[in-house]
């Protein structure tokens, strides 16, 4: 491979030697003795300045966004930068234009709104601040792999053609062939469904190896077109065996998300500080408060019943307005999420034991010593501010026949679970997990405003342009 922008200024070269750089023209100034030329590749924020003297050295129709390779002397800089390339005749210096751009391509004129930006999914990644965002989730992912790595976790790799609807929320899409073969409304013969979340096949494999996760493609066919929505999100999901209660998972996902926070923190100098240098200082200043605030203490946890009787008594003293004023048994909407979190306590909070009949039928049912007497169960959900819901946990249930009775009692069919409940007969050990939305969390720690701007191609009721 030929050297990177990011390796050329990491790995810094002795002055004076000759070097390649291929990239795009991100800028470009051109007077009567000289030109300037910014050029980056993506790898990183910083461009690498080069200094082409005489500017007839530069091909013609050279534009922003123009692929080139630039051959030139490795030198010392004068100006902001410590190093740069001078290209000039005596040292063979040149530049190639690899790919030309025409007068209509749009990213020619840098600033233009994430919203406009949106609608030309084949060029925007071209901008520097959204490029900057892909970077960063390659660093967070990396930064999950080496926790779960870190805390003896396998990486495993279940399905996303299921035939089960893990939720049983009914947002699934279903599969049908049109191949030239077959035409039919079915998979080979069979219903079969995108996943809307691999935790069933994650317990099988959790009750093999333990300690499992994943970070897989899911869909959900819901028709809610809002910020923090896709059809087609990445979820990270955690299965773990041998833990008997929610806190032991609470505990273990703060732990999982301040370990991200943890590295963008300490990596100011690396990938964290391009993104911060991409976006405005008063959203650096929130995002970097953020992320210090996310480390500066225990998340509080409180149980469901708890979080009702907090928003009521905001509704009733008129501290807060909300469209609707919960009570007990219903779920809690959107708005009174993102007050919790981020009025109420200004930082992630978990909310634990749900009622019963707001929960999926896995979800262990709390025992009847507990309040709210066989009524709750013991799961939670980790609420932040700005978004609202970013993980959803709980116990498994995992007897038999206490899980086949709340099947039943739910009226759903048992025939389509019947290998999952097979697991239930044999060697079955208590056990719970987790799973968090990828691009809600790089949403939430980067400060982005829509979901559609943390993922590469966003696919949501409105969205699906290539
Ligand atoms: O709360 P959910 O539905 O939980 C499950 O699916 C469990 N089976 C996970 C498990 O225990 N293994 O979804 C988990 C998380 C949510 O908290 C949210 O962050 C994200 O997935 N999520 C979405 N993200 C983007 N767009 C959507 N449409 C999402 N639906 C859920
Ligand atoms: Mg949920």
């Amino acid at each position: 491979l030929s050297p990177c922008v990011k390796g050329i200024l990491a790995d810094v070269q002795n002055p004076d030697t000759p070097i390649e750089i291929n990239g795009w023209v991100s800028s470009s100034r051109i007077s009567k003795n000289v030109a300037f030329l910014d050029v980056n590749d993506g790898t990183t924020y910083e461009g690498i300045q080069c200094v082409i003297r005489p500017p007839s050295l530069l091909p013609s129709g050279i534009k922003n966004g123009t692929g080139i390779q630039v051959k030139g002397i490795w030198s010392e800089g004068k100006g902001k930068q410590k190093y740069e390339v001078h290209v000039n005749d005596t040292s063979q210096g040149k530049v190639n234009v690899l790919g030309p751009v025409d007068e209509l391509f749009p990213m020619i004129k840098s600033n233009h709104s994430a919203q406009y930006l949106r609608t030309i999914p084949e060029y925007r990644w071209r901008d520097q601040s959204l490029a900057a965002i892909l970077r960063f989730r390659s660093q967070v992912e990396t930064t999950l792999v080496n926790f779960f790595d870190s805390q003896m976790f396998i990486k495993t790799h279940p399905p996303l053609v299921t035939a089960s609807d893990c939720e049983g929320a009914g947002e699934l899409f279903k599969i049908e062939s049109s191949s030239k073969l077959k035409n039919d409304e079915q998979f080979f013969g069979k219903d079969a469904y995108l996943t809307v979340s691999t935790q069933l096949h994650l317990e099988v494999l959790c009750a093999a190896l333990s300690r499992v996760w994943t970070l897989t493609p899911c869909f959900r066919a819901e028709e809610s077109d809002t910020n923090r929505h896709l059809s087609e999100f990445w979820m990270l999901e955690a299965e773990i065996a041998f833990v008997d209660n929610v806190s032991q998972l609470t505990k273990f996902s703060e732990k999982m998300i301040k370990s991200v926070v943890t590295n963008l923190v300490a990596d100011y100098n690396g990938m964290g500080s391009n993104l911060i240098n991409t976006v405005d200082k008063s959203t650096t200043q929130i995002m970097t408060d953020r992320w210090e605030m996310l480390l500066s203490k225990d998340w509080d946890s409180i149980t469901y019943t708890e979080a009702i009787k907090i928003i009521q008594n905001a509704v009733d003293s008129k501290s807060v307005k909300f469209e609707t004023r919960p009570i007990w048994g219903d779920s809690l909407k959107s708005e009174h999420e993102k007050w919790l979190a981020g009025e109420y306590f200004k930082n992630p909070v978990f909310v634990t034991d749900y009622p019963l009949e707001e929960k999926a039928f896995y979800m262990k049912i709390n025992d009847r010593t507990t309040e709210e007497a066989g009524t709750t169960v013991a799961c939670f959900d980790l609420l932040v501010p700005d978004i609202g819901e970013l993980i959803g946990g709980s116990m498994r249930e995992h007897d038999l026949q206490t899980l086949k009775t709340e099947i039943e009692r739910r009226g759903m069919d048992t025939t389509p679970l019947d290998w999952y409940l097979k697991l239930r007969e044999n060697g079955s050990v208590p056990h719970g997990g987790f799973g968090m939305g990828f691009e809600r969390l790089l949403q939430y720690l980067s400060c982005t405003e829509n979901i559609r701007d943390v993922i590469p191609f966003p696919r949501s009721a409105s969205t699906c342009l290539c």
